[in-house]
């Protein structure tokens, strides 16, 4: 018996008077005889009665909130409310201790807000447990999903020398002393004297690089870390976030958007089944939430209901153009609905626009497609022109509710005359993206993609309320402690 057990197989397992060795985390202690001890393999925690009336009162005292230690003993039937089995301890050894007068974690709850300061320590509560339970299982999920349809897992670099969305939102990668870089001839930066001999920026996409795969393997999909350098001030941006781009040769938007649903669903599908118990614990906690908040603002369904619906019910598809008449129409005689206006044809949606399709016009995901063409990245696939002259791209953004845009994809520009003629357009530099414009020259085929947000996903599926809380080291501005 020195094989120690997780707590969750030993609480799964029905067996009782068997001998057993755990270890763990003190939750609390109570009355000098009850632990209840936890090792993160589930929230629920195991009970150990301690024999304290023939214990060292020196190893008692010892024995505090947040203090690691091993136990065995017997597994008993338990008389106890609230559990089904306990632990009758032998042999009880404290391996680190945790001076409870210091440890910010106590045993009672804590603020969101003061557990994203104290972020290295707050895997130990119940609620960052479970989302983190739920997080891994979405990740393995996601590669279940694409090692069954026969996708191959590409990884894409992270150090590039292109801004695969155009929007200059990157963070430049150097290797010089920026106090003192070396200059050319006319007191500029040169870069050939850089590591990579030119300016290199972190990913903002894996998507071009994805390109170059699918254009040989057929299916693949990217699954790493992303960085942007915008505005992540909100409680749906990161500055580091990861990011699942497949890309499909031979697929157009119709396949794209079908891939895209059917991966959600799965995923959902996935973390209902194996982290049932989490998930319950997490809707009970937003149900507690929602009692704080007034009748008419509290959600119409529990975070459960909410997923088992997105599962039961195909997503809405409808065009940009059809989103904005809808939205018009919800603001008769322009009365003012929105903060931001719908300023009409051309401009891109805000995310209250989007909220409002999903969460109250058709109360289901919706994917948006064909997007005005000014709007949208420089490799989606131009349409014909339409009737009343607008130009639009094969985009698709998929909406959720109480997140917004979860997926943004679109069916690829691959007709090569079309693609450069759209970089001239937007500036973007053929020369430099020479090497992606070649897959148009060599056997360009229809091709499509999407990419989506892990931790936009996690939040769906955990029902939390910030993305800071679904990634276990957040960074935005002026916040990279640890
Ligand atoms: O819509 P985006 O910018 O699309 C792309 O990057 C494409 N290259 C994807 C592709 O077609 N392969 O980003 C895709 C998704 C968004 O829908 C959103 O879920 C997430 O990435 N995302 C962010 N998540 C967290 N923080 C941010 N700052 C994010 N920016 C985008
Ligand atoms: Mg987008």
């Amino acid at each position: 018996m020195s094989q120690r057990i997780k707590i969750k197989a030993l609480l799964e397992s029905e067996q009782t008077d068997i001998q057993v060795l755990v270890k763990g985390w003190v939750r609390t202690f109570r009355n000098n005889q009850f632990i209840a001890l936890n090792d993160g393999s589930t929230n629920s925690n195991l009970q150990v009665v301690v024999d304290f009336e023939n214990t060292d009162p020196a190893l008692l005292k010892r024995i505090t909130t947040g203090a690691a230690i091993s136990a065995s003993g017997t597994l008993v039937a338990s008389l106890g409310k609230g559990q089904k089995v306990e632990l009758k301890a032998k042999v009880i050894e404290v391996l680190g201790d945790c001076d409870p007068e210091t440890y910010p974690i106590q045993p009672k709850k804590h603020s969101l807000e003061f557990l994203r300061e104290n972020a290295h320590l707050r895997f130990r509560t119940n609620t960052f447990g479970a989302i983190f339970r739920v997080r891994n299982s979405l990740a393995f999920a996601i590669h279940q999903f694409f090692q069954e349809r026969g996708f191959v897992y590409l990884h894409t670099p992270i150090i590039t020398a292109s801004d695969a969305e155009g929007a200059g939102e990157t963070f430049h990668v150097t290797n010089f002393d920026l106090a003192n870089p070396p200059k050319d001839d006319k007191g500029e930066i040169d870069f050939k004297e850089d590591f990579f001999g030119r300016p290199t920026n972190l990913t903002v996409s894996g998507q071009l690089e994805g390109e170059l795969g699918a254009m040989a393997l057929s299916d693949i999909y990217t699954f790493g870390p992303t960085f942007r350098a915008e505005n992540s001030n909100t409680t749906r941006h990161l500055a580091e976030f990861w990011m699942i781009e497949p890309e499909m040769a031979f697929y157009d938007l119709n396949d794209n958007m079908d891939l895209a649903e059917a991966l959600l669903k799965y995923v959902i599908k996935y973390a209902l089944d194996k982290n049932a118990e989490d998930i319950e614990f997490l809707t009970q906690r937003l149900l507690e939430e929602e009692k704080q908040k007034p009748q008419n603002e509290r959600s119409e369904m529990s975070l459960t209901e909410k997923l088992q619906f997105c599962l039961d019910n195909d997503f809405e598809r409808l065009t940009y153009t059809e989103a904005i008449d809808i939205l018009k129409e919800s603001t008769p005689n322009k009365k003012k609905k929105f903060q931001y206006l719908v300023e009409g044809w051309g401009t891109d949606l805000q995310s209250e626009h989007e909220r409002y399709l999903v969460e109250k016009h058709f109360k289901k995901p919706v994917i948006l497609t064909d997007y005005p063409k000014q709007i949208k990245a420089f490799y989606m696939r131009q349409n014909e022109t339409d009737a009343n002259g607008n130009e639009t791209v094969r985009a698709m953004d998929i909406l959720f509710p109480g997140i917004g845009e979860i997926v943004g994809g679109s069916q690829r520009e691959e007709r090569l005359d079309k693609l450069e003629q759209r970089m001239d357009e937007m500036g973007i530099p053929k020369e430099e993206l020479w090497w992606y414009l070649d897959t148009r020259r060599f056997g360009a085929c229809p091709h499509a993609g999407f990419g989506l947000g892990f931790e936009r996903l996690v939040l769906f599926v955990t029902g939390m309320g910030n993305i800071r809380d679904v990634i276990p080291f957040p960074r935005f501005p002026k916040n990279a402690e640890f």
